[in-house]
């Protein structure tokens, strides 16, 4: 006999069918005649009810049958006598496929701290809490792609390996198979990279782009989906060294089409979740986050408000609050403002445009001003920035005093600025951090609890 999931038994409703699941145990409980074993296989956050006359098994096997064991049990399904199930399984026949002892098997009790499930990300799938995020964010990560092919978009892989350092932010890990203790040297001392694997220095990527705007200047409209990595020593809530990042870059789009797009597929994606994943939000909703529906709602429903970083600086001067950070034309805006502007002063999300260019990327289009760019960043509530974007500086001439201006190596970027020699044209794009993303939906408040493996600061384990 098949295997059949949880899920569709519970959606069946066909009393009398002969099944058989396979599973984990989540708790057992009983009295001396009868025990009801709630079995999860994943499927969806809902347990089967199994119901076991005692007389039917031996003794020494349903003992044996704790929180966290496996099983794989046939039986019919029937009609539940209990509150909010349809149906449950008669077992007839139950096998022990793998045991947890209770001794040492650390999920026991309900409720346990979010802290405490990172130090056992390796068990914390089993957890209620973690199947919901895990499924979401698969729903998300569907749903993304989707979005792009109904619109014709091209999947495009950029390299994770690479020599660049797109951000211009020096937050890089260093891929290197030279021996770290006693590397090749040049005459002068240095390390002698010429002689490592690819002959020069080279690092994890920190962003798609560059190589995304190459394959955007030939097919129009492309996306990526890939793994980013950032050496910087942020332990926030809202960072990982390691990240998973979506980057749509689309020829022929000016800034004002590109906030568009991001918009669109921001309430596309949180539209998708509410309408395939409720079973999941209503637990979270109920467990975590009691405003967490509502929120997502409010976000598909309202307009996003547009305004430069200059008209927000006005807005957070005239506040009278003190933040931690300073404000002030030219500085960075950090998490405490973007939230006050999203959730105190708007109420809304937030695509604020037109920041000054020396916070921002040696790619972006230089406004006339001569101080500021065509970037754009999406500040959402609890997140602040989820998305950041701009229209791209296409012309040559513009684009090489820039990279002078900075003291950036013009000869390593030869194949960008190549595509600005021949057939440029204007072109916008945008880059969604994954994982805020999935934190914004599931409500999660800390990043490290939606990804299953995260990569901190002073943290690798598993
Ligand atoms: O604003 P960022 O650095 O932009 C870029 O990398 C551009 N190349 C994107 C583009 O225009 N194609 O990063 C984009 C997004 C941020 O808005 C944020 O959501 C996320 O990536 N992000 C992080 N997420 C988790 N941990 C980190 N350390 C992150 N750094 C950025
Ligand atoms: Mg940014």
């Amino acid at each position: 006999m098949q295997r059949t999931k949880i899920i569709d038994l519970l959606r069946s409703e066909e009393i009398g069918l002969k099944v058989r699941v396979m599973g984990w145990v989540r708790t057992r409980r009983g009295n001396k005649n009868i025990a009801f074993i709630a079995l999860n296989d994943g499927s969806t956050i809902h347990h089967l009810q199994i119901v076991a006359e005692l007389e039917k098994f031996d003794e020494e096997t349903i003992k044996r049958i704790t929180t966290g064991c496996a099983l794989q049990v046939e039986g019919r399904l029937v009609e539940s006598p209990a509150k909010g199930q349809p149906v449950e399984l008669a077992a007839e026949k139950i096998e022990i496929l793998g045991e947890a002892n209770p001794e040492s098997y650390p999920l026991q009790k309900k409720g346990h701290s979010l802290e405490f499930l990172r130090s056992i990300a390796h068990l914390r799938p089993r957890t209620n809490t973690f199947g919901a995020v895990l499924r979401i964010r698969h729903a998300l990560a569907f749903a993304i792609h989707k979005f792009f092919n109904d619109k014709g978009f091209v999947y495009v892989n950029t390299p994770i390996i690479t020599a660049t350092d797109a951000e211009g932010a020096g937050e890089m890990f260093r891929v290197t198979t030279l021996d770290i203790n006693h590397p090749p040297r040049k005459p002068d001392g240095g390390v002698d990279f010429s002689k490592d694997f690819f002959g020069r220095e080279t690092n994890l990527t920190v962003s798609g782009q560059l190589e995304a705007e190459l394959v955007a200047l030939a097919l129009s409209q492309v996306y990526t989906f890939g793994p980013t990595f950032r050496a910087e020593n942020s332990n926030t809530p809202r960072h990982l060294a390691e990240f998973w990042m979506i980057e749509p870059e689309m020829a022929f789009y000016d800034i004002n089409e590109n906030m568009d797009l991001a918009e669109e597929f921001l309430k596309y994606l949180i539209s998708y979740t509410l309408e395939h994943c409720m079973d999941d939000l209503k637990f979270l909703n109920r467990m975590c986050d009691e405003d967490l529906i509502n929120r997502l709602e409010n976000v598909v429903q309202s307009k996003f408000e547009r305004l430069t970083y200059t008209e927000a600086m006005t807005i957070l001067e005239s506040s009278g609050l003190k933040f931690e950070f300073p404000l002030g034309w030219g500085n960075d805006l950090q998490a405490e403002h973007e939230r006050y502007l999203v959730e105190k002063h708007f109420g809304r999300p937030v695509i604020l445009t037109d920041y000054p260019k020396n916070i921002k990327a040696f790619y972006m289009k230089q406004n006339h001003d001569g101080k500021t760019v065509r970037a754009m960043d999406v500040l959402f509530p609890r997140i602040g920035e989820i998305i950041g974007g701009s229209q791209r500086e296409e012309n040559l001439e513009a684009l090489l005093d820039r990279i002078h201006e900075l003291g950036m190596n013009e000869k390593e970027l030869w194949w960008y600025i190549d595509s600005r020699r021949f057939g440029t044209v204007p072109h916008s794009g945008f880059g969604l951090g994954f994982e805020r993303l999935v934190q914004f939906v599931t409500g999660m408040s800390n990043i490290r609890d939606v990804i299953p493996f995260p990569r901190t600061p002073q943290n690798a384990e598993f």
